[in-house]
């Protein structure tokens, strides 16, 4: 089994959205896969709830109650951890998992707030001795910005690898709306998206070095 935690303690950097597409890429394939919701907000499990019946089960549970149990046959966890959780808690829960994925927008107050969480990151979390897959995804980009320079620079400089960057595009919203991922739709409409999404699976799944 291997675990995702999705975390950045800033909210609508693109957790849930990203939590939740991940989440469809492995239902497509078959693998048995849950969604566990440590957010207050609970936007997981209500795109879940909004999931049309002849799509591809995924497990939803909610841990705000502390403790989940997974059904026996679970091959991929996904966390989707809440805006403004203490990097205490989040290093707690990176001891239940194998892979974190941090999202950034492309915004100066982003930038900021994720120079400071991957710096406390790096410092509590022993992210330098400790051999977990600890990486950056650059969300909702719009290329040829000076913002998006600007971002990519900072994700370059830091001491984590810098994964992917997904696109801003209606696509997410529509998937959000409906219950289903950008691998569950119109494959024209999703050619570019889903080719961004390429190295961050193989980076998850370990079939690619991402170089730093
Ligand atoms: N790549 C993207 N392109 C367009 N809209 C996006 C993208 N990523 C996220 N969004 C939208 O931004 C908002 C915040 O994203 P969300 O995933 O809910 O953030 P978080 O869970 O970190 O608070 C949502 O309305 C979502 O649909
Ligand atoms: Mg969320």
């Amino acid at each position: 089994m291997r675990s995702i935690l999705v975390v950045n303690p800033k909210g609508g950097c693109g957790k849930t959205t990203i939590a939740t597409n991940l989440a469809t890429y492995y239902g497509v394939w078959g693998v048995p896969t849950a969604l566990v919701d440590v957010d207050p907000q609970q936007s997981s499990l209500e795109w879940l709830n909004a999931r049309p019946e002849n799509f591809a089960p995924i497990y939803g549970l909610s841990a705000l109650g502390g403790e989940v149990s997974l059904p026996d046959e679970t091959r991929r966890v996904i966390f989707d951890v809440p805006a403004r959780s203490k990097t205490e808690k989040v290093v707690e829960l990176m001891k239940l998992t194998q892979a974190v994925v941090i999202p950034v927008l492309p915004s100066p107050i982003d930038i900021r707030a994720a120079a400071h969480f991957v710096g406390d990151l790096l410092v509590q979390g022993h992210l330098r001795q400790s051999k977990k897959l600890v990486g950056v995804v650059a969300n909702r980009v719009r290329e040829n910005t000076i913002v998006y320079h600007q971002l990519e620079r900072f994700l370059k400089s830091l001491e984590i690898p810098f994964v992917t960057s997904l696109r801003d595009t209606q696509n997410y919203v529509r998937a959000a709306e409906r219950g289903v991922g950008v691998f569950e739709m119109a494959p024209s409409a999703v050619v570019e998206d889903i080719k961004q999404w390429r190295p961050l699976i193989n980076w998850i799944e370990g079939k690619k070095k991402i170089p730093r």
